[in-house]
């Protein structure tokens, strides 16, 4: 591996956490895969970046299209060694469960779930043979306390909790860190314009939340943060 270039592969890099958590980690030197549908994006913050661009890969996947994913790991994997990986590509309904189709219901379980699942399956056998390798999932304070107009978001983010602890236990005599992160409500784009409007002003900023990431990501000693609730100081809203 070591002919290959060391990278962060962060899903879901077009807009809000995901695109702030790959500018800080390109500004911080890190080669990133930023990895969404809409590359288009990714392309234009990443222009405005100056020197720190060229750190900046863009590249389209799908999380919910296996093969889409393999069509991404298999043109990059003969320059790229994935040394981390962010799933933090993520969708939601805010809608009452009787309200949601089940075609809703599986594209958020898809993407959230499964998406990051196959996301790991993908990357996790060359961490395996390097003896190291950091996994940070971003998922959600609906895994700890109940809200409503959230089921199949909150399955899901319950979902890959329950996976990342167990795989966890598994790889940790790989050197392998599974890092959990469960933010509270941030400004961006997943949320009702209606909803910004009224509460954003006491909403986490997603440049905030990328910074405190990649300050849990370069901790390189023999510690691992396993899991960071992160929530507006003001509370849930
Ligand atoms: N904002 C919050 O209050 C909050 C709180 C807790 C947790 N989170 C979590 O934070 C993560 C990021 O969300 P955000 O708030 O930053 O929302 P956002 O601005 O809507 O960003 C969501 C990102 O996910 C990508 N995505 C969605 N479906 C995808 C798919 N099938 N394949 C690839 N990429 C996909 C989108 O890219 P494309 O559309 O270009 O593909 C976009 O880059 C999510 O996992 C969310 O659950 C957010």
């Amino acid at each position: 591996m070591s002919d290959l270039k060391k990278s962060v592969w962060i899903t879901g890099a077009s807009s809000g956490i995901g695109k702030q958590l790959t500018i800080e980690f390109a500004k911080n030197g890190e080669t990133v895969l930023a990895t969404a549908r809409r590359t288009s994006l990714i392309e234009n913050y990443s222009k405005e970046l100056g020197e720190f661009s060229k750190n900046i890969i863009p590249f389209e996947v799908n999380v919910s299209d296996v093969p889409s994913i393999q069509n991404f790991f298999n043109s990059l994997s003969e320059k790229f060694f994935v040394s981390a990986l962010i799933n933090n590509a993520g969708i939601t309904s805010f809608k009452p469960a009787e309200k949601d189709s089940l075609q809703e219901i599986k594209e958020i379980v898809d993407t959230n779930l499964l998406g990051s699942i196959y996301a790991i399956k993908t990357v996790l056998p060359a961490m395996i043979e390097n003896n190291s390798g950091t996994i940070i999932n971003i998922l959600s304070v609906v895994t700890q306390k109940v809200f409503t107009g959230s089921s199949a978001y909150s399955a899901s983010k319950a979902g890959l909790k329950a996976y990342a602890d167990s795989l966890r236990e598994e790889i940790r005599k790989n050197n392998i860190r599974v890092i959990n992160i469960l933010p509270g409500a941030a400004k961006t784009a997943i949320w009702h314009t209606s909803v910004l409007e009224k509460h954003s002003h006491r909403m986490m900023s997603p440049e905030d939340i990328a910074k405190f990431v990649y300050q849990v990501y370069s901790q390189k000693n023999n510690l691992v943060a396993e899991e960071i609730v992160m929530r507006p100081l003001q509370g849930d809203i």
